[in-house]
């Protein structure tokens, strides 16, 4: 693909690979908030439902997929219970694409539907799980570029259009993705000291930083998008 990466996925790869993160994880190898509207009970069971939000989203998933974006590698290896895997990137060549809240930070998130469209064949898919910053302190931490902060929903599926995508559909499911993780992320030190998996110090210490960064991720994420588009037939 041609965009240019001028961000900073280092800084994921040392936040994914921490010890508490991936504890916090199950070590299951996601990085992304999940979907806890159908009730999942662990973080795990929430990301793994997001990735089938995602597949649920593709109207013909017998082809090609793209996992942009894929973190540890714990959405693509969910996908394989759907797709086999193989990677190269010619024009028109992949029946799907997902991305999961990985397309806010590209430089820029356009180029990035630009290449998606470029990749895709006629008909093809693009799923994603997106955000809306309200305000700029993810861009000044140098996560977001400040092209991609857009003011709604509407300014965004204007954007899949610009960039050729027809079908489009983009669903707030705030409530259900980033309300469920934060409330998840606060309640997990008690959780994990009930189980007797954290000592009581040290789940008194993971309560106060949880707590916030669940205020911290309540704030700086306004809205939560899941997205649907094809490419024209
Ligand atoms: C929130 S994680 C999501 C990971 C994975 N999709 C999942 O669901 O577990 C965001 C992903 O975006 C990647 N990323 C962040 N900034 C990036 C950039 N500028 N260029 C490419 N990838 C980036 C990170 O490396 C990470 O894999």
């Amino acid at each position: 693909m041609t965009v240019r990466w001028s961000m900073r996925p280092s800084t994921y790869d040392r936040m994914m690979r921490g010890s508490n993160q991936r504890r916090y994880y199950g070590d299951s190898g996601y990085f992304n908030f999940g979907y806890w509207g159908a009730g999942a009970k662990s973080q795990r069971e929430a990301s793994d439902a997001l990735v089938d939000r995602m597949v649920a989203r593709i109207a013909d998933k017998t082809g090609r997929i793209l996992d942009v974006a894929c973190g540890l590698g714990a959405s693509t290896k969910r996908l394989t219970q759907t797709y086999a895997t193989k990677l190269d990137f010619p024009h028109d060549h992949f029946d799907a694409v997902i991305c999961i809240e990985g397309a806010c930070h590209f430089d820029t998130r356009d180029e990035f539907l630009k290449e998606a469209h470029r990749v895709l064949k006629p008909g093809g898919s693009l799923a994603m799980a997106d955000m809306l910053f309200p305000i700029t302190i993810l861009s000044d931490f140098g996560q977001v570029p400040r092209a991609n902060l857009l003011p709604s929903i509407a300014e965004y599926g204007t954007r899949l259009a610009a960039a050729g995508f027809v079908s489009i559909e983009v669903t707030d499911a705030t409530d259900d993705c980033l309300g469920g993780f934060c409330a998840n992320l606060a309640r997990w030190p008690g959780a994990e000291r009930r189980a007797g998996r954290m000592s009581l110090s040290r789940s008194f210490a993971a309560a106060v930083i949880c707590k916030l960064l669940a205020a911290f991720f309540g704030r700086s994420c306004k809205t939560y998008l899941l997205v649907s588009a094809r490419k024209p037939d």
